[in-house]
């Protein structure tokens, strides 16, 4: 979709909304499903729209986890950074992670293809220590492996 289907389908779902209660948090999670994420322009876009001021739609976003202000790869890539996690060397796999994507963790590879992500527990000690790309669980990852379980993606 080019950019300006993606506006004015943003556009008449703000028409849309425009006179319901609360209309601000559907519209930003509509903009993130058309657009992925929530840029700069986007949230000015969704301002303007709604009559709102800028600084609401920013707090929005940038309070609730779930909307995106940068661009997400094709595929997160979540190392689990939880206690039982970091003592069976989390640490050394995130340092690896970071090396074999050349990205910080929260950034997207140059490729788009991966977004790095730290987590609290995955809520599966068992396998510690545990990364999840997309909906695959990795369990008991060792560091060498990485490249091997990156290739698939
Ligand atoms: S600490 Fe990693 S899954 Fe629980």
């Amino acid at each position: 979709m080019s950019d300006k289907a993606k506006y004015d389908e943003l556009q008449s779902f703000i028409d849309e909304m425009k006179n319901e209660k609360g209309p601000l948090m559907p519209v930003m999670q509509k903009a993130q499903d058309i657009f992925g994420y929530l840029p700069f322009d986007v949230q000015k876009f969704i301002a303007l729209g709604l009559d709102v001021p800028l600084t609401e739609v920013y707090g929005v976003a940038t309070f609730y986890s779930q909307f995106n202000l940068e661009k997400q790869g094709e595929h997160s890539l979540s190392l689990c950074l939880g206690t039982a996690c970091y003592v069976k060397g989390a640490q050394t796999l995130l340092d690896r992670l970071e090396q074999e994507l050349k990205v910080k963790t929260g950034d997207t590879t140059k490729d788009g293809k991966f977004t790095l992500i730290g987590t609290r527990c995955l809520g599966c000690c068992g396998l510690a220590p545990v990364m999840m790309i997309d909906d695959d669980v990795y369990g008991q990852v060792k560091a060498d492996e990485i490249p091997e379980i990156l290739k698939k993606y």
